[in-house]
């Protein structure tokens, strides 16, 4: 007897290729293979002491063991609109507007079922975080990809948005500083895409999950700040995971119109509840505590980020802009494609990460997981000397390329 069948949605779902190449490093790791990382899109820091110290106090003190509110205790939501308003131009959301999730990603896949009709086009500019296309797919709706270029800082153009526009359009979405790209939108950029996005009606789902971490001059800015006309239309995903180097704790956060938390609320209420109690009280912390070990992490990131790109650049073939935030590089490999490695023609950016790996240990991911063929992503949340010797590694296969 053969095993019943599973379900036809997954049909539509891609695998993650960052966990494929996770995987592939592992099993070369396992046979023994001196492997580096690059692949991973989480700080390679502790979470700060001082919200661990409230997690075990919060245990200590009984607040842990029960279901909470599914949205989230009145105590964490009370931190989170206050935070936002600080950080958003003093734009207040009430405690009703704001469902907790486990984690930002559980956040934007309770948006895709709340939001998405079979049939909608959600409006995804490449290069995109892998969850957006995939949540768009299993909530029956389908992404719509507008292209960006390196050469345009990886942006959509006001003009790219108002083409990509159908009766269609249920939603955008905006991740901005990007993953995996590192871009970030500047306040006349933000200023020049609302003028497009008034002209239709469609929800603007703005990932700001790296807002806090971004670098040099740049200014970062929320679209509700600088459109505070469309916060109707505007919701905001957010979380600790980043910022706080507190990715085991699962915790990340919606920002929108009160109906719209309600609907993430309810169906949030059928699916996990609540997030973790602990990590809820950790989060308090997180938000109302000192700044001082954030900004000691952000400051490492911007070191790591100079030495990475100017020494990326050196690399014969790669081609990498400067990004503005996060925690990435995300460098054009053309200038490889067509190479020979050991009489073999690398053929795409899969085949180059494939050889970077398996000639010279090191792990990053392909372009093509984020739809844009032709580049790779490797990330910095890792030291500067690690950073310079995947580097070197790099390097040293690449001139064995020919
Ligand atoms: C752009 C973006 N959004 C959301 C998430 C999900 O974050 P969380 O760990 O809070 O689920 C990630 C994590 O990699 C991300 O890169």
């Amino acid at each position: 007897m053969t095993a019943p069948s599973l379900a036809s949605r997954l049909e539509n779902i891609k695998p993650s290729a960052t966990v494929a190449i996770t995987d592939r490093a592992r099993a070369l790791r396992e046979e023994g293979r001196d492997i580096l990382s690059y692949s991973v899109g989480e700080p390679d820091f502790g979470t700060p002491k001082h919200i661990e110290e409230a997690i075990l106090r919060a245990i200590a003190e009984g607040k842990t063991s029960h279901y909470t509110a599914a949205r989230g205790i009145a105590e964490v939501r009370k931190a989170i609109a206050e935070d936002s308003a600080r950080r958003r131009g003093g734009i207040v959301y009430e405690p009703n507007e704001i469902v907790v999730s486990v984690g930002a990603k559980h956040a934007l896949f309770n948006l895709a079922l709340a939001l998405y009709d079979e049939g909608d086009e959600i409006l995804v500019p490449a290069p995109y975080w892998v969850s957006y296309p995939e949540h768009a797919a299993l909530a029956g709706a389908k992404a719509v990809i507008i292209e960006t270029k390196q050469e345009e800082g990886f942006r959509v153009s006001p003009e790219a948005l108002r083409a990509a526009v159908t009766p269609k359009t249920k939603a955008l979405v905006i991740c901005s500083p990007s993953n995996p790209t590192g871009a970030a939108y500047a306040p006349e950029h933000l200023r020049a895409l609302a003028e497009v996005i008034r002209e239709g009606n469609y929800w603007v789902i703005c990932d700001e999950i790296y807002g806090q971490l971004v670098y040099g001059d740049f200014e970062q800015r929320s679209l509700v700040e600088i459109a505070p006309d469309l916060k109707d239309r505007i919701i905001i995903v957010d979380g600790v995971s980043k910022t706080y180097a507190m990715t085991g704790w699962r915790i990340g956060w919606m920002l929108g119109p009160a109906h719209v938390a309600a609907a993430c609320d309810k169906i949030q209420g059928q699916a996990t509840t609540n997030p973790t109690a602990a990590a809820q009280w950790g989060t308090i912390a997180a938000l109302n505590g000192p700044r001082e070990p954030l900004e000691e992490m952000r400051r490492a990131f911007e070191e790591r980020r100079s030495v990475i790109i100017e020494e990326m650049n050196r690399i014969p073939g790669f081609v990498c802009r400067m990004p503005e935030g996060a925690f990435y590089a995300f460098a054009s490999v053309e200038g490889l494609i067509g190479k020979r490695a050991h009489g073999k023609v690398l053929e795409d950016d899969l085949a180059i990460c494939n050889y970077l790996l398996e000639e010279g240990g090191v792990a990053l991911v392909p372009g093509t997981a984020f739809g844009a063929p032709g580049f790779i992503r490797m990330s910095y949340a890792t030291s500067v000397e690690n950073i310079r010797e995947g580097l070197r590694r790099i390097a040293e296969a690449v001139a064995k390329l020919d």
